[in-house]
């Protein structure tokens, strides 16, 4: 055991819908002495992903639920304060997936654990947004699924988050009329004038098939599904031909208490595999290349996050 007083976010019994008093538990957790070749980090940022949420069922999905008693999952940003290895320092920078807690002990050379080279004009925080996995999984699927051509419309739903921020400012970046839709006056606000989106369509106006077939009067080339639902069944209707549709993600349905009715959703995550460096892909050199150039876009300060 070592020095370090640690306190983690403890899964103590599986959500039913929403999330519950006592469904989490904050306890005190010992760290474990790093053994030869290993680290302890202490965590910076944690990562609040909707991913959380379906791993907390007891569904397997395209990756284990958390176990009762576990902390939450989750990547974070982290800084070395031991080393019994050379591949890391004490004070070096890295992402790693630590769980929702304060200190962990892992070894060096883990999976997912990446050293942060962080560049001027790039906050920490961000390597776990539009410089981390959400980023690369809004870049990818865009890039690789979307196939976006100049001139072409893009919808994308979460716009303000951090993959339809990605998803969309990219998609300017390739020459393309960039629809967002996201849920409130201010977001929709963000989207348009920080992210420099086309237009954005607030789904909770009440108006949202209206609204959104008069900010695509052209129809729909791409839709980057973040959110399925209502958002889903308007988008369908204007979709044109040849019109392609990565689906990223189903957040309408993470709350939902029978999920055997969205069984087909893991289905769907196993189907980005062929993209290279999502959360799934073990390519460290796609993972790195993408990291770097989200990076070097937001040094030069292009992209909002
Ligand atoms: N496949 C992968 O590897 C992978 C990796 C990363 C993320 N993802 C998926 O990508 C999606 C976006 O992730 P993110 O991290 O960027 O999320 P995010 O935007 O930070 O959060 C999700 C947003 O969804 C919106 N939302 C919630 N319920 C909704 C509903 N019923 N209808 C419409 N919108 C709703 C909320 O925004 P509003 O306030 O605007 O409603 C919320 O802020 C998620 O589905 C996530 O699971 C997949």
């Amino acid at each position: 055991m070592s020095e370090y007083k640690n306190r983690a976010i403890v899964l103590k019994q599986r959500p039913q819908g929403e999330i519950q008093d006592g469904d989490l538990v904050i306890e005190e957790r010992s760290v474990r002495a790093p053994g030869d070749g290993e680290v302890v980090a202490q965590i910076l940022w944690l990562s609040l992903d909707p991913y959380m949420r379906p791993r907390m069922n007891d569904s397997k999905g395209y990756m284990d639920p958390i176990g009762i008693d576990e902390p939450i999952v989750g990547e974070s940003v982290a800084r070395i304060v031991e080393s019994r290895s050379d591949k890391l320092e004490v004070g070096d920078l890295v992402t790693c997936y630590s769980g929702w807690q304060e200190y962990v002990t892992f070894p060096a050379d883990a999976p997912m654990v990446y050293k942060i080279h962080q560049k001027d004009n790039v906050p920490l925080q961000t390597y776990l947004g539009v410089a981390g996995m959400p980023g690369r999984t809004g870049y990818c699927g865009l890039m690789y699924v979307g196939l976006p051509k100049p001139g072409e419309t893009v919808v994308v739903s979460a716009a303000s988050g951090p993959v339809g921020t990605v998803v969309g400012q990219t998609a300017k970046s390739e020459g393309c009329r960039v629809v967002g839709v996201a849920g409130g006056p201010e977001k929709c606000d963000f989207v348009i004038n920080e992210l420099g989106f086309d237009a954005c369509v607030d789904y909770k106006a009440g108006n949202l098939e209206a609204d959104l077939k008069a900010a695509c009067p052209d129809g729909i080339d791409v839709y980057f599904e973040n959110v399925g639902g209502a958002v889903t069944r308007a988008v369908a209707p204007l979709l044109n031909n040849g019109a392609r549709v990565p689906i990223c993600g189903y957040v309408s349905a993470y709350n939902a208490t029978d999920m055997a009715r969205w069984k087909h959703l893991s289905t769907f995550s196993r189907l980005w595999i062929p993209c290279p460096s999502t959360a799934f892909s073990s390519s460290l050199n796609g993972r790195t290349s993408i990291r770097k150039s989200r990076t070097s876009w937001l040094h030069a300060s292009p992209v909002e996050n």
